[in-house]
């Protein structure tokens, strides 16, 4: 397969030439994609300077990165299956699309969207759940030049209508419900909400999934079976610019509200390939899962893009990890015989607490590869993997990135990195990674303990933050001048090795997922009788971290306090999504503050994990009796 490592001397030897020349080692590369026109540049960048960052791929080259999946893939795999969709109900029907039924159908979709007006560089929200549409619905933006915004269909009606008005989407392509275990989500219910506070949507396009009753507002909202009926499958790709956007993906940070990263089309497509096919070291014919939901960024790398421009077979799960049961993961694995499997930390653990027998039971001898992501992996759920569900011959890529970042940036590759136990290795061919301390100095050599930083630009970078340029200097290369800061902290061990600390910000790792401390306490606040809060992570045996609120509320009765716990656990399900409720709550009737009244985490963050006895310096509190009340204090409210 064109441009896959296969050895660790081919590995070294190539991130060597990376480093010496980064720009012929990525034009090596982009040559075995399809373009229109071919770039005039490399690589125009800086980090800092007038309008940084300014980070152009491939200058001036054309492309459509549909083609690179469909017309560049065709003649070799047209009967071949692309997408594996498996259901929530295991026992309702696989749905199998090849590469040339998905092109089909994406071409359809895509002239569907033409012809009720959307058009290059249209934003198009998607709220889906994990069924094949999903996959259709971008990829026919993708075809038409159109943005696609997917939002995870687990944010609640105030997130969706946030990131809609913030990218001023004319279409939500949604469902009536989605399936979740043995529940139904009522979706376009959402959109409903969603939509009366978002002026500039003009349609929404409903997927009939589970059947349940819904609104429909004649003129604006469309069945998708109406929308595609008649439209035929004649499409010509839109011819897109390297740097035109290709999507944007909202994420939380340490402040305010969620930034929307801005990924463009060519680097981000060389990126996603590459680092797919490097990684889980992809041979043809295998059939590769992905278990991430499309709503966050490894589905939209390693579920869509990264495995589909390679002409993999990649399988879809609409479900969860523990319904019907805990062997879910593993009956799935058997039934499509898995060769590569890509899950997360959280879910790992989850099901290494249920007992080895659902892992047991089933033929995984299919397995070549284990993947992670999203988090840490401590050293139990590591060995667990590697010597049950891989019986000691799979080798683990611990991946590290970030939804900035595009694609995979610092794993092993598949069998050929020597791995250890919770550690993330070595940099992929391309990516400069730089340890600093606080002051923004480079800690050279082996044996250093820092904040991870990227020294130098790679294909699958993101750009901008959608509609504020500034903030995305802000938040990412205002810190250390010249230097695109990942919000880590990282070890480099003696052979030179990283292993990811973690979170650096006010930003939560809640089972791999981001959840911003400011978002959360602004939902709380939201309470009427909350006068204000302070939210912090503490150490959570599945979730990695779990989220805990201390608030202060206004004079509650008796009955109020028995209820206001559940109360702030619904707003805050209201303002973001069940993803985002707090799982400890403590009322408080003060917070720690310095003298100039900010609120000192470190210490809550202490009184979080049980570690109240070494709280550090506390002689700027404005007042130190308020550490002990709540040292003391309350009741915790534990979510169950
Ligand atoms: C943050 C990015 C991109 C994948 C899904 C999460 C943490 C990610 C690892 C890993 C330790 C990891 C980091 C990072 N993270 N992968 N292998 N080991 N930590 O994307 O929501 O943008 O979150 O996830 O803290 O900054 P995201």
């Amino acid at each position: 397969m064109v441009n896959k490592i296969t050895s660790l001397a081919e590995y070294l030897q190539k991130y060597q030439e990376s480093v010496a020349d980064p720009e012929g080692f990525w034009e090596k590369i982009a040559e075995s994609h399809y373009w229109h026109k071919k770039w005039d540049k490399v690589l125009d960048w800086y980090f800092e300077g007038e309008n940084a960052p300014n980070v152009n791929w491939f200058v001036n080259a054309k492309v459509n990165i549909t083609e690179n999946i469909f017309e560049r893939n065709m003649f070799m795999r047209k009967d071949q299956v692309a997408l594996i969709w498996e259901p929530n109900d295991p026992e309702e029907k696989e749905i199998k699309l090849t590469y040339g039924e998905l092109f089909e159908k994406v071409k359809q979709f895509a002239n569907a969207l033409l012809k009720i007006g959307i058009k290059k560089g249209d934003r198009v929200a998607i709220y889906l759940p994990m069924v094949p549409e999903l996959t259709i619905a971008m990829l026919a933006c993708a075809r038409i030049g159109a943005i696609h915004s997917i939002v995870f269909a687990g944010f609640s009606a105030t997130a969706l209508a946030d990131r809609v008005n913030d990218a001023t989407c004319n279409i939500i392509i949604t469902s009536d419900g989605a399936h979740r275990g043995t529940k139904t989500i009522p979706l376009k219910a959402v959109v409903d909400e969603a939509v009366a506070k978002c002026p500039s949507v003009d349609y929404t396009v409903v997927l009939n999934r589970t059947g349940e009753a819904v609104d429909m507002v004649e003129g604006r909202d469309f069945w998708w079976h109406d929308f595609i009926k008649g439209v035929g499958t004649e499409n010509k790709a839109e011819v897109m610019d390297a740097e035109d956007i290709l999507f944007i993906l909202y994420t939380s940070g340490s402040t305010g509200k969620p930034k929307g990263v801005v990924h463009s089309t060519g680097g981000y497509m060389v990126y996603a390939e590459y680092t797919f096919k490097n990684v889980f070291q992809y041979s043809d014919g295998d059939i590769y899962w992905c278990t991430a939901d499309i709503g966050w960024v490894t589905g939209h790398s390693y579920i869509v893009y990264g495995p589909l421009l390679t002409g993999a077979t990649s399988v879809m799960f609409e479900g969860v990890p523990t319904w019907p049961d805990a062997g879910r993961f593993w009956q799935v694995v058997d039934k499509y015989k898995v060769n590569q499997f890509y899950t997360a930390p959280t879910a790992i653990r989850a099901l290494l607490a249920q007992g080895n027998e659902w892992v047991t039971k089933y033929d995984l001898s299919s397995l070549k590869v284990l993947g992670t992501v999203g988090e840490p992996i401590n050293e139990e759920a590591w060995r667990w993997y590697h010597d049950l569900v891989g019986k000691g011959r799979c080798p683990i890529v611990d991946t590290w990135w970030q939804t900035e970042t595009g694609g995979i940036m610092i794993t092993p590759l598949a069998g050929i990195t020597p791995t250890k136990p919770s550690l993330a290795t070595l940099p992929l061919p391309g990516i400069q990674p730089i340890l600093v301390d606080p002051e923004g100095n480079e800690l050279k050599g082996n044996s250093q303990e820092g904040i991870l930083c990227i020294k130098y630009p790679w294909p699958g970078m993101l750009r901008t933050t959608y509609g504020d340029h500034k903030r995305c200097y802000q938040t990412y290369f205002s810190t250390y001048r010249g230097l695109y800061l990942t919000g880590d902290g990282a070890k480099r061990d003696e052979e030179g090795y990283y292993r990811i600390i973690g979170r650096i910000d006010d930003v939560i790792n809640v089972s791999g997922h981001r959840i911003g401390t400011a978002e959360v306490e602004d939902a709380i606040n939201q309470h009427p009788k909350v006068n204000e809060s302070a939210v912090v992570g503490y150490p959570h045996d599945i979730k990695g971290s779990g989220i805990y609120a201390y608030v202060i509320c206004e004079d509650l009765s008796d009955t109020e306090m028995e209820t206001i716990e559940e109360e702030i656990r619904d707003t805050v399900s209201k303002f973001i999504g069940p993803i985002a409720k707090p799982d400890k709550i403590q009322i408080v009737n003060g917070l720690p503050k310095t003298r100039s009244g900010k609120i000192m985490r470190r210490i809550l963050r202490k009184i979080g994990e049980g570690d109240a006895t070494n709280l550090g310096d506390t002689s700027t509190l404005l007042d130190p009796g308020v550490v002990e009340e709540i040292i003391s204090g309350a009741k915790v409210s534990v979510k169950r």
